[in-house]
């Protein structure tokens, strides 16, 4: 492997850990694992999850941060590259292809959520939370649903400015969106749980998430707990590939890995404790799915004084914390673009954006028009592709990482590239090669 790195580079290690930082914490810590944590019960969810970020996710953050930078190439070139470096079939190429096909449906339904998020930024600004009763702000939100120009406005706002972002490229566009946003999130993270603490509820969102109850723990909710760790940690769809690409030799991945996922993870769990006291407290259901952060965290906005402000703050971040994600769905689509097919980064990134942004359509149209059009019978096209991606696709495609660091990569070399103390890699040599393709396995036929 050659030393000087062809595609570009993060200005610093503390920009690479940022970036993924923001590609890690999205709505998936804020919005997804609390109304997931409210649906599958609460703590027994939560100790699953916690298990499955631990033993599952971070080893596999690690080879997946590894391979590419080990490649040092857009997905598809890096996962051939490496492969053959250890004397394997270039056709490897399709590993690091399927984690971008994975980001490409990924994006196509993330994206109206993160609309969801921009247009309860306005909401809050224009106090429309203020004065109304619990049942009013539900009535917002599912008659928001209903309007599909509405949810196309927003939709298209939200992509308008992932792509001009990435068409700015590494340092004038991701950079520095990046470089404000991630420290912003934490900050209104914790301001929300500090009011959370004040109120009466507190305790008992505490106890919800966090006392343990064996007897409430349900098989079902393994599979939702694995793909989950891989959702929120951005594993299989190619971003941590395409970051860990423009990563410096000399940084020690499974450190930065661990700081990754610890940030993740603290995110996730502050979330939860900001939004469940305030669940029960105003007593309302836990279990209601999507809707949680859009129907009862305004309900305290409209309550608190100056709401309206923190509101919008916090909708503003849950916002940027999704574009630091969609990003990093954009890029390495537009890397491999650029790379294979000699594109200029602006045409890339606008050609990925838009035909994203056209899947779109049945994402959002799947709440009103679409909605009594039922995929094999069962599903919408957003629970569709929502349920393929985290039940599936993330699952299948962090085992495929998994078993590619693991046995398809030379020992000397993912040795050589992870600088870890002997005993360390060795642990986590054992959890790629027959811990992680293992559980996935297990955990999907319990589950099914
Ligand atoms: N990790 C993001 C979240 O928690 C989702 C994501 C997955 C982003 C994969 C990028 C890549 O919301």
């Amino acid at each position: 492997m050659t030393k000087s790195s062809s595609i570009g580079q993060w200005s610093s290690r503390w920009m690479f850990i940022m970036a993924a930082t923001g590609s890690a914490v999205g709505l998936g810590n804020v919005w997804k694992f609390p109304y997931m944590t409210g649906q599958y019960g609460g703590s027994s969810f939560v100790i699953v999850y916690l298990l499955c970020i631990l033993f599952v996710g971070l080893p596999i953050l690690i080879a997946e941060i590894m391979i590419g930078r080990r490649g040092n190439a857009s997905p598809a070139e890096a996962t051939a590259k490496v492969a053959i470096e250890s004397n394997r079939s270039r056709h490897w190429w399709w590993l690091g292809f399927f984690g971008m096909i994975t980001a490409f449906l990924f994006l196509s339904v993330y994206s109206i959520v993160a609309g969801w998020t921009a247009s309860y930024v306005l909401r809050s600004l224009q106090g429309s939370f203020v004065g109304v009763t619990p049942d009013q702000i539900s009535q917002m939100f599912d008659d928001f649903l209903k309007d599909p120009w509405q949810l196309l406005l927003w939709h298209t706002f939200f992509m308008l400015i992932t792509v001009v972002i990435v068409a700015r490229g590494l340092k004038e566009g991701l950079e520095k969106a990046i470089g404000w946003m991630v420290p912003g999130l934490f900050l209104i993270v914790i301001i929300l749980v500090g009011y959370a603490l004040s109120t009466p509820g507190f305790m008992e969102g505490i106890k919800f998430m966090f006392r343990i109850d064996w007897a409430a723990i349900d098989t079902k909710s393994f599979l939702a707990a694995l793909g989950h760790s891989f959702f929120t940690l951005s594993i299989a769809t190619a971003s941590m590939m395409i970051y860990g690409a423009y990563l410096e030799r000399k940084a020690k991945i499974a450190k930065i890995a661990v700081t990754i996922a610890t940030l993740d993870t603290l995110v996730a769990l502050f979330a939860g404790m900001a939004i469940f006291p305030l669940v029960f407290t105003y007593g309302l259901p836990h279990d209601q799915g999507p809707s949680l952060v859009f129907k009862t965290l305004p309900i305290a906005f409209g309550e608190m004084p100056g709401g309206g402000i923190i509101g919008a703050l916090f909708f503003t971040l849950l916002l940027l914390a999704a574009l630091g994600s969609s990003i990093s769905l954009v890029e390495p689509i537009v890397a491999w673009l650029i790379e294979r097919w000699n594109m200029r980064r602006a045409v890339a990134a606008w050609l990925t954006s838009g035909l994203i942004w056209v899947l779109g359509f049945a994402a959002l149209l799947s709440f009103n028009y679409w909605e009594d059009l039922k995929l094999f019978g069962h599903w919408t096209y957003y629970t569709f592709v929502d349920g393929l991606v985290s039940l599936v696709l993330l699952p299948v495609g962090g085992m495929l990482l998994a078993i590619y660091a693991g046995w398809v990569m030379k020992r000397k070399y993912s040795e050589e590239e992870l600088m870890m103390p002997p005993w360390l890699y060795s642990i986590w040599r054992f959890i790629v090669r027959y811990f992680s393709p293992i559980a996935v396995i297990v955990i999907a036929w319990i589950s099914f």
